[in-house]
């Protein structure tokens, strides 16, 4: 079985490491390569600190190719990969196209393979934020759509799938990012700060672009009680530039973390503000409370068992959620992203596809 691995931005890499992973250990439980898997990076994301940190870090299988597709507007973006995703497709003659989450590189993935007829894996799939302005949102579903198996990180998210329609090669499998976790939860890094502190990263296009919410946000943030550590995206860094933005005087802001990194501030942290879909998670992962500072989640599980509030982007909403946030963690918690076993379920998943 021949598996053709689309990978472009952050999120997508620590995804990607986990399945690889899990591919190595079936080949070498089965004694030969019974799956093989080819990766392709789109370049969608580019610098060091937002690509080949995590490659190196999580020790992923280098991507045969690079397409080094860039930034561009959507359209132009999402155009370019598919034509040269597409010319790959014809060479390599994949068995499957796996594709992760909800990128760019994700939907121009799967429409390339479907449009030569080569069966989709999504995963992440059935996750809906029911806002069809987020191009992520739009990415979703247009690969749920069009995929063949789907595997999903939750009941919520298959039960969605069904909603719309979509009940076969559906697999509940748990979320990729809790074997992450758990798999590279002893590598991070030591993080030692004197005073508590709140982890903090803000880099979707309906926050960054629109500088009413952007404002917004950096007034909620500036009335927290502890200093805030904010991991700037490169988006964000642009905004901040063009516009002259100061940021408050509490937080105090980093280059991008590794994932390393990341998982250290996450276990040092007192708690989480963010509008990553992926960061609401690892909070919850390492027991800390996440203010949501969007409209909105995908991740509704989280907002149910009482781990993150949707604050919006209204000053006195954010700083009443970070008052929730910061007095104190989450107690137990029930494991609604799976066993951390999600990446052997996804390839024994597809092994079985390629006997049958
Ligand atoms: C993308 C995903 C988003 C995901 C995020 C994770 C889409 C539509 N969005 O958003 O879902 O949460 O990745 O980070 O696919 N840039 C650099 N260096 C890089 C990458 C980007 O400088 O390595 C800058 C460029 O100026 C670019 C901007 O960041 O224009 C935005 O990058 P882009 O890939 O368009 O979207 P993200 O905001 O990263």
């Amino acid at each position: 079985m021949q598996i053709l691995t689309i990978v472009g931005a952050r999120p997508q890499f620590v995804k990607a490491a986990v399945v690889s992973r899990a591919i190595g250990a079936y080949n070498s439980k089965a004694g030969v390569d019974t799956v093989k898997e080819t990766i392709i990076h789109t370049g969608q994301h580019y610098d060091y600190n937002m690509s080949d940190v995590f490659f190196d870090e999580m020790e992923i299988p280098r991507p045969a190719v690079n397409l080094s597709v860039g930034s561009g507007n959507h359209g132009e973006m999402t155009g370019s990969m598919l034509a040269a995703i597409e010319r790959e497709m014809i060479e390599r003659k994949p068995d499957i196209t796996l594709v992760y989450g909800d990128t760019n590189s994700t939907m121009a993935g799967a429409l390339a393979a479907v449009k030569l007829h080569i069966p989709v894996a999504h995963v992440e799939a059935g996750l809906r934020s029911f806002n069809r302005a987020m191009p992520e949102e739009i990415n979703r579903v247009v690969t749920d759509h069009v995929s063949t198996i789907l595997f999903c990180p939750s009941d919520s998210s298959a039960s969605q799938l069904a909603r719309e329609g979509i009940t076969s090669g559906v697999h509940v499998v748990g979320d990729v990012m809790y074997d992450a976790v758990i798999h590279y939860g002893e590598k991070a890094a030591v993080i030692k700060v004197d005073s508590p502190f709140a982890l903090c990263t803000i880099h979707r296009a309906e926050n960054t672009d629109d500088m009413t919410r952007f404002n917004g946000i950096l007034e909620g943030l500036s009335r927290s009680p502890v200093q805030i550590f904010l991991a700037l995206h490169p988006r964000t860094r642009a905004v901040v530039e063009k516009n002259g933005v100061k940021w408050p005087s509490n937080v105090i802001v980093h280059e991008p973390f590794s994932y390393f990194n990341m998982l250290g501030y996450l276990k040092a942290c007192s708690f989480v503000i963010t509008d990553s879909g992926g960061l609401q998670k690892e909070a919850y992962f390492f027991g800390k409370k996440c203010v949501t500072v969007r409209d909105e989640t995908e991740w509704t599980e989280l907002v149910e068992a009482g781990a993150n509030r949707v604050a919006g982007t209204e000053p006195d909403r954010i700083a009443e959620a970070i008052e929730w946030a910061a007095n104190g963690g989450l107690g137990s918690r029930g494991q609604i992203y799976g066993k951390g076993n999600a990446g052997e379920l996804i390839v024994n998943t597809l092994a079985a596809l390629g006997e049958s």
